[in-house]
């Protein structure tokens, strides 16, 4: 088999991970891959050039004589490669696998890349869960969120007891108990801090327990279902109902971290403005929900105060993080989970030495295909 795959350098975007790490190369080499790595690419991850040559693969500082089978890209390139007619160094049936901004980038990619995969389409199944970069990331996220807030909150999290005087555990409040949520659970409690924690979806409430948490309920609130695991979205007066019930938790919380989503839609509404006006100063709002409104060009997030990639103070002392890549600051591991969502997806799609898009998880995902976008 010499099938290429290509990792680019993404540190201009600005990013810090990178789509392959030299371990995971070593594993595709050695099954057969040739594996180009763009000179630079992993430096800001902790992996220089030359572990990757040691692992086997091939570092150039210009692509152009590359023809990439597999593109590996975190974020799918924006217009700007357009602009400047960059061209991907793909072959004439290669195929972009990326992260994308939805079905609204998919016509501007298709003049870049014969095929792509969006992983965002993935669906979150069982069998999908070792290709999935949206949880391994979103795991991350969370506790990297955690570690943000902790070291804007001017407290201490665990309870201590000493000569000089005791201090009970911080409270923290997690809104939405995904995979993000679940990890910012554990997290604040390996922390120390006395945790809550509200999902829309009751059935979360066993892994809250089972984490040291204490669920909040909310018998007045209807939980629609939505479809592949995730919650649907609530009407707007319900979910303002809701932020309202949740006012009295926030503000008796030094920190809140914020997860909630519904895939597509804005981030819910569940920290107000009021709620944070009743906070108090030093405490903190992370809030990941900014990700998702930053991605479809809205502002706030799970509250509607957060500006993306910003952290702001309210004039009551609240400090509000919305940075939009959490995952970023653990660029090391992040990119090594990455790596290792690639190289499972790849074993997915070679057959007898060549690439096949058959399998149902890669359709999913399969959104251009000979330069055309596929139309459902
Ligand atoms: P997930 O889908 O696993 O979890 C979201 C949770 O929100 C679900 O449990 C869902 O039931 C819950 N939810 C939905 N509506 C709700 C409501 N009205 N009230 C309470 N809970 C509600 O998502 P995941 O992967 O954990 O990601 C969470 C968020 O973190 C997303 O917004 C994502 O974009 C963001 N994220 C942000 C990153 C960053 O660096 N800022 C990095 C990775 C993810």
């Amino acid at each position: 088999m010499s099938l290429t795959c290509v990792v680019l350098n993404e540190t201009a975007a600005p990013e810090t991970r990178v789509a392959m790490v030299p371990d995971v190369a070593a594993k595709l080499t050695k099954s057969g891959w040739r594996v180009v790595v763009q000179a630079g690419a992993g430096v800001a991850a902790g992996f220089p050039d030359a572990a990757y040559t040691a692992a086997g693969a091939t570092v150039q500082a210009k692509l152009n004589n590359v023809q990439a089978d597999v593109l590996l890209m975190l974020k799918a390139p924006t217009d700007a490669h357009t602009a400047a007619k960059t061209a991907l160094p793909l072959s004439p049936h290669g195929t972009l696998i990326t992260l994308t901004k939805g079905a609204g980038q998919w016509p501007a990619l298709a003049k870049l890349a014969p095929n792509v995969l969006a992983l965002e389409k993935l669906p979150r199944t069982s069998r999908a869960q070792a290709l999935d970069v949206l949880s391994s990331q979103a795991n991350l996220a969370g506790y990297a969120a955690v570690l943000a807030g902790v070291a804007q909150f001017g407290g201490v999290l665990p309870p201590l007891s000493t000569a000089a005087g005791s201090i009970k555990p911080a409270k923290a409040l997690v809104l939405g108990v995904g995979v993000a949520g679940l990890q910012a659970i554990a997290t604040l409690r390996r922390l120390g801090a006395a945790v809550k924690a509200y999902d829309v979806r009751p059935e979360v409430q066993e892994q809250i327990i089972s984490l040291g948490a204490k669920p909040i309920t909310m018998p007045e609130t209807t939980t629609p279902q939505g479809s592949g695991g995730y919650a649907a979205a609530l009407s707007e007066s319900a979910q303002a109902a809701l932020a309202a019930q949740l006012e009295a938790e926030v503000a008796a919380s030094d920190v809140v971290i914020a997860t909630a989503q519904v895939p597509g839609k804005p981030a819910p509404l569940l920290v107000s403005a009021a709620a944070v006006a009743a906070m108090r100063a030093g405490s903190v709002v992370i809030d990941l929900g900014t990700t998702t409104n930053h991605v479809q060009g809205l502002t706030g997030g799970n509250c509607p105060l957060s500006r993306a990639d910003e952290m702001i103070q309210t004039a009551n002392g609240v400090h509000i993080i919305g940075l939009t890549n959490h995952p970023a600051r653990v660029a090391r591991q992040a990119s090594a989970f990455w790596a290792q969502n690639m190289a499972n997806l790849l074993a997915l799609c070679v057959k007898d030495g060549a690439l096949t898009w058959h399998d149902e998880l890669i359709t999913a995902m399969h959104v251009v295909q000979a330069s055309q976008v596929k139309e459902g």
